[in-house]
């Protein structure tokens, strides 16, 4: 969702909330602009295990441990050949925290609510599956997954249940990662890099690599993920975008933390995820070819081209302000996109 999008929502949703939830929003660092609250708050998910162990309930069962052990069953370093889909040893639940279920935390709740819808980066309308198809081209740096295969069917089942009670075409409140105050300033790498060292290195490693549940080719993953290098995500991903990264380190890292009670300063999150994204990671090609409406590209994207005339630099790492204010002034028209 774009940005005035989400500061007119924040305003029309803080007429919704209670005075006690709208002071948890409002609060310091909390999150600022919260999606709009057209759906159960507080949060809720439904119990898994409250399903039978018949034919659906194992279907959405391995749905879950796709998310959670991505790496174990379909990973790069897994024995059956044909079933090496993933690129790198990243599990979903690596982003979409705690198997998917957690506010704020990049949640999968609510998103069979929201497709098939338009996507800006291809420029047509997307179905789930093709928004999942993004993330295990990008984010798992690897090759779809068989349209009508048992792993696609089994995570579209995990997120309908995941969904269950959504209606469609609601938001719901808690998706994404949160929204904090933007700087007026570029984020600073060399900045982040002292955030790194004193706040991420002790379980991300000093330089950036996680550590592995077992060794090198044991498809057992990672207990810390690594954050850049050549198994982590690559240059496409919607997590090498400095304002994902910002926000979810400000309400998801160090793991565990909650986007209530954030323990990286709003300040630090932005530098710290610059320093993230400064580094070196594994390539998509024809990224040129993403956002074919140039006006739609999200304005942290790092890669052009674009429709205005900042540099990738600014692109990079902000200041965003100035950048939103040129794209509005070229065209104040523009469909919405979804992302
Ligand atoms: C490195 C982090 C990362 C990993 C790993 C990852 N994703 Fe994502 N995913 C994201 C981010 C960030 C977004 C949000 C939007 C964006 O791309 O800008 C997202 C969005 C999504 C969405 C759309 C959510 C919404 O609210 O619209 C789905 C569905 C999804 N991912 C599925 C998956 C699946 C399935 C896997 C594993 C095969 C996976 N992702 C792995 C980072 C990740
Ligand atoms: C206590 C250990 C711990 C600390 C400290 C920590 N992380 Fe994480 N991080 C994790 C774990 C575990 C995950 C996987 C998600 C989860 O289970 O919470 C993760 C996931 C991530 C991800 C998304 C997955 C990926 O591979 O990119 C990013 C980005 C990230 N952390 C950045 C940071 C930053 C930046 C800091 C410092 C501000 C930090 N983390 C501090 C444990 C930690």
């Amino acid at each position: 969702m774009t940005y005035p999008t989400r500061l007119a929502l924040f305003v029309s949703v803080a007429a919704l909330l209670s005075a006690a939830a709208w002071q948890a929003c409002s609060a310091g660092d909390a999150p600022q602009a919260p999606t709009a609250v057209t759906n159960q708050h507080p949060w809720t998910v439904p119990d898994i295990n409250t399903l039978p162990d018949d034919t659906w309930g194992k279907t959405v069962r391995y749905g879950r441990d796709l998310i959670n052990k991505t790496s174990t069953l379909i990973g790069p370093e897994v024995r059956d050949a044909s079933k090496r889909f993933a690129g790198n040893n990243l599990d979903c639940q690596n982003c979409h925290v705690e198997g998917g279920a957690k506010e704020f935390g990049l949640p999968l709740v609510g998103v069979s609510a929201k497709f098939p819808s338009y996507f800006a980066r291809t420029g047509r309308v997307g179905t789930l599956e093709d928004r999942i198809q993004g993330c295990m081209e990008r984010s798992m740096n690897g090759k779809p997954l068989p349209i009508d295969g048992a792993e696609m069917t089994a995570l579209v089942s995990y997120m309908k249940f995941l969904s269950t009670g959504r209606a469609i075409g609601s938001d719901t409140f808690g998706s994404d990662a949160g929204r904090i105050k933007e700087l007026q300033r570029a984020a600073d790498p060399v900045k982040g890099r002292t955030v790194y060292a004193n706040t991420c290195a002790g379980c991300h490693g000093n330089d950036g690599q996680g550590q592995r549940n077992g060794a090198v080719g044991d498809a057992k993953g990672y207990l810390f993920p690594p954050l850049w290098g050549p198994d982590s995500f690559n240059d496409g991903a919607g997590m090498d975008k400095l304002i994902n990264t910002a926000n979810f380190v400000h309400s998801d890292m160090p793991e565990g933390t909650s986007w209530k009670n954030p323990v990286v300063s709003r300040e630090d999150a932005w530098e710290v995820a610059a320093y993230v994204i400064s580094q070196p990671r594994p390539a998509m090609a024809n990224l040129d070819k993403d956002y074919p409406n140039r006006l739609e590209k999200p304005i942290d994207t790092p890669y052009g081209p674009y429709a205005d005339t900042f540099s990738a630099e600014q692109h990079k790492y902000g200041p965003f302000g100035p950048i939103a204010a040129a794209i509005r002034a070229l065209d104040a028209n523009r469909e919405q996109p979804h992302d």
